[in-house]
């Protein structure tokens, strides 16, 4: 017979669980308000099912099309789609962080811009590196001439390439994204020719290509202390660990991180006469204020290696579905006019056969297809977690600290009241009227448009 202190304790522990893991997430807690499914409520995993199989997007999305703007995802997480919430989360001076999600973005074991929690730490970042990524910056001057360089140098191994080999496309495209941002960051001393055929730095991109980074990235996401564990053994135990490896070694961006760190190295010894050569890049403005800003070394080679990995994919696959678009028979009238547009402009708005970024960026047909690809298909759909340090209202519903507030670009560019339509690609959605006045509708898509995220945490490459 168990003693009668054996019977208390069980109803204690058992009391105890069901408050815990059904009570509170299901009917007592402050979120059990919030429409949903009660599976996704009671336990993160539901979600984590959705992301093995490579359905947590469109899972989320579905949830949304069902219980409506503000769903619940798990038992501390929720999920928004309207634009009040846009707003209250991510608006400028909101309070919300990011959370743990982005660390594995760290490199070196540093945090950087996109990593940063802190809304202050992130500030003091950015401060130094904005300018250089300002619309001004870019389309002008050094950065518009390593854009068009490498555009040039697309065009060569397209046209150089025979017509019976055929140019395999994402490949191609990862070559110039990464040749772009890699000049970019750090001029002559670690700029990639990967477009021009150089073997070393076509192999950095093998590891990205690798499709078993989907299973890496679940597992980093849903167990990051077991991840790390596996990915920090050396010697015998690594040995024996190598099978459990969700990907494996080199694991997604060994080769990108690797390359950044050596940049650095390079920049670091280098000749004041070879430094003056990378003088416009981003790692040289970074060491400019090196001592003022109490950057170590690390934290150069985090912060540029983060907006190297941060832009080779985002481009490469914007462009990439751009021109699978333009290449579907149904779509052949939207490619001709986009033909059409570009040869009605001067020969002096091209140089070397590439047309200046400034008239390019003025082009309305051009912008419009850009516009579209990046709705129907942003290379980065999916949830962008914050949490907030203070409890919070959002959409009527209240929030405590601490809880995962998330929203996607592929729920806002999905709804169909805002993008009538919305699974069709239309470039027509975006254009002007005859007078060339922006409608009421077209107002609402900017509002609804959020490729590169808004606010402080905005993307810094969007331009
Ligand atoms: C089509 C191209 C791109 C798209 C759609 C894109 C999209 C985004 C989005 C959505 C975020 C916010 C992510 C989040 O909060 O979860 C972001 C952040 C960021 N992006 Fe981009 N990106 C693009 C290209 C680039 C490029 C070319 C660079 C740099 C060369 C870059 C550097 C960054 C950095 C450093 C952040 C962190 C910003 C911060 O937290 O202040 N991105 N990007």
């Amino acid at each position: 017979m168990p003693s009668l202190f054996v019977i208390i304790f069980a109803i204690v522990l058992v009391g105890n669980l069901l408050y815990r893991y059904l009570l509170h997430p299901l009917a007592l807690g402050p979120l059990s308000r919030i429409p949903g499914s009660n599976l996704y409520a009671l336990t993160k995993w539901r979600l984590a099912q959705d992301d093995w199989a490579g359905q947590r997007t469109r899972s989320i999305n579905s949830l949304h099309l069902k219980h409506g703007p503000v769903v619940r995802l798990g038992p501390n997480e929720i999920h928004f789609n309207s634009l009040s919430a846009l707003r209250t989360i991510y608006g400028a001076g909101s309070g919300f962080e990011r959370t743990n999600f982005y660390r594995p973005f760290d490199a070196y074991g540093r945090r950087n811009l996109f990593t940063f929690a802190s809304v202050a730490d992130h500030a003091r970042r950015k401060r130094l590196l904005a300018h250089v990524y300002s619309k001004s910056a870019i389309l002008k001057g050094h950065t518009a001439d390593i854009v068009k360089d490498k555009i040039r140098d697309f065009l060569d191994l397209v046209q150089k390439t025979p017509q019976s080999e055929g140019v395999e496309i994402f490949a191609a495209l990862h070559y110039y994204s990464i040749d772009v941002i890699t000049t970019f960051l750090y001029g002559t001393l670690g700029g990639t020719t990967a477009l021009q055929g150089n073997e070393v730095h076509r192999g950095l991109l093998g590891d990205i290509m690798d499709p078993a980074r989907r299973r890496l990235a679940w597992f980093a996401v849903h167990l990051p202390s077991l991840t790390k564990y596996l990915y920090t053994r050396t010697g015998l135990s690594e040995r024996l660990t190598q099978p459990l490896l969700p990907m494996r070694k080199p694991s997604t961006y060994t080769g990108i991180r690797a390359h950044a760190l050596q940049a650095m190295h390079d920049y670091r010894d280098a000749s004041p006469d070879t430094r003056s050569k990378a003088q416009d890049s981003i790692i040289a403005r970074l060491w400019k204020v090196k001592q003022d800003d109490g950057l170590d070394d690390l934290d150069i080679a985090s912060e540029c290696a983060d907006h190297l990995l941060a832009g080779i994919d985002t481009t490469s696959d914007t462009l990439m579905f751009l021109i699978w678009c333009l290449s579907l028979p149904h779509n052949a009238h939207i490619q001709s006019r986009l033909i059409e547009e570009c040869r009605s402009l001067p020969a002096t708005a091209f140089s070397n056969g590439v047309v200046d970024l400034e008239v390019a960026d003025r082009l309305p047909y051009l912008d419009a297809v850009i516009k579209e690809t990046l709705r129907l298909f942003a290379p980065l759909p999916a949830s962008e977690p914050r949490s907030s340090p203070v409890e919070t209202v959002i959409d009527g519903y209240t929030i405590p600290r601490g809880t995962v507030c998330s929203m996607a670009p592929f729920s806002l560019h999905r709804n169909e009241e805002v993008f009538p339509d919305p699974l069709k690609w239309n470039p027509d959605r975006w254009l002007m009227g005859e007078d060339g006045e922006e409608s009421g509708r077209m107002g609402e898509m900017k509002k609804w448009s959020w490729a590169f995220s808004s606010g402080a945490r905005m993307c810094i490459g969007m331009q």
